[in-house]
């Protein structure tokens, strides 16, 4: 696909001028794409214009203890775990970071310095204050290009808010961060769990109505509004602490 392509793809399924989106991609899925990640990267920028911001997982892999002592210095997110779109996107000029050690986010335009702004602060990776929060709050869209809910970070969001009890370790580990340009940030952080706990793609029975989806290339997609996915996902919750569990055990 062209960059004009896809850019137009975009915009025909919904994504508009001055939108904030939270974009999770297979770049496989969509075949053969016009410059490659960093190509896909100004498509969807060109999509969002001056006005919007796209952001990208930049997290890590790999389940982390608390008592743990965390030291993240952050380079290339792994892309054999986010992808090379995300891996790509920290190179843009523009680009922000933020600084958290097991869940970063990178964001690109207007809102990106706001977004990923003190997320060293939150008490919990997805939970409040961090860009999940924020871009919830300021009415983002979460967008999946060739993968489905399992990739849907926001929904740790709503697992954290909901305070669903399989979620999250007992305790905090300590961490040092430190960016590409040198800035240091230190902290304590709640851990996810890995083992046995979500099963994240349970909850696209209960907002089927409310995603739109669309075929870029060759690749499914969807997006879907921050809001509609994290409300619904949290009500759900709420009333069935294991509704987007597996049956492992803990
Ligand atoms: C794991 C995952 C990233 C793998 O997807 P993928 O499409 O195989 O990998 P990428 O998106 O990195 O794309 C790279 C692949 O695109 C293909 N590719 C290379 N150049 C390309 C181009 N110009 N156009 C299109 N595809 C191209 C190649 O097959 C390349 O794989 P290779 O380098 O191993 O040959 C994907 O399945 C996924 O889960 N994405 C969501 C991740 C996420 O957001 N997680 C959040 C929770 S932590």
């Amino acid at each position: 696909m062209t960059l004009n392509e896809i850019t137009s793809t975009l915009r025909g399924a919904g994504i508009s001028e001055g939108d904030h989106v939270l974009v999770h991609t297979s770049l496989k899925a969509v075949g053969f794409v016009e410059g490659g990640p960093s190509g896909f990267v100004e498509a969807l920028l060109t999509a969002v214009g001056t006005e919007g911001t796209m952001l990208f997982p930049g997290m890590s892999p790999g389940e982390r203890k608390p008592n743990e002592h965390i030291v993240s210095t952050f380079f290339d997110p792994p892309a054999p775990w986010v992808g090379k779109v995300p891996a790509a996107a920290v190179h843009h000029p523009n680009a922000f970071r933020s600084m958290h050690p097991t869940h970063s986010v990178i964001a690109i335009g207007r809102l990106a310095e706001d977004l990923t702004r003190d997320h060293h602060l939150c008490e919990s990776p997805c939970g409040k204050g961090s860009p999940f929060h924020k871009l919830y709050e300021e009415g983002g869209k979460l967008l999946m290009v060739g993968c489905n809910f399992d990739s849907c970070t926001s929904l740790h969001f709503a697992e954290e808010w909901a305070g669903v009890p399989y979620h999250l370790q007992e305790g905090q580990a300590t961490f040092a961060c430190e960016d590409k340009d040198g800035t240091a940030v230190s902290g304590t952080t709640k851990i996810h769990r890995w083992h046995g706990t979500s099963d994240l793609n349970r909850i696209a029975n209960h907002v089927h109505k409310f995603w739109r989806p669309f075929v870029l290339g060759e690749a499914h997609c969807f997006w879907i509004a921050s809001e509609i996915l994290v409300d619904t996902a949290v009500e759900v919750l709420k009333a069935d602490a294991n509704a987007l569990r597996t049956s492992g055990t803990l």
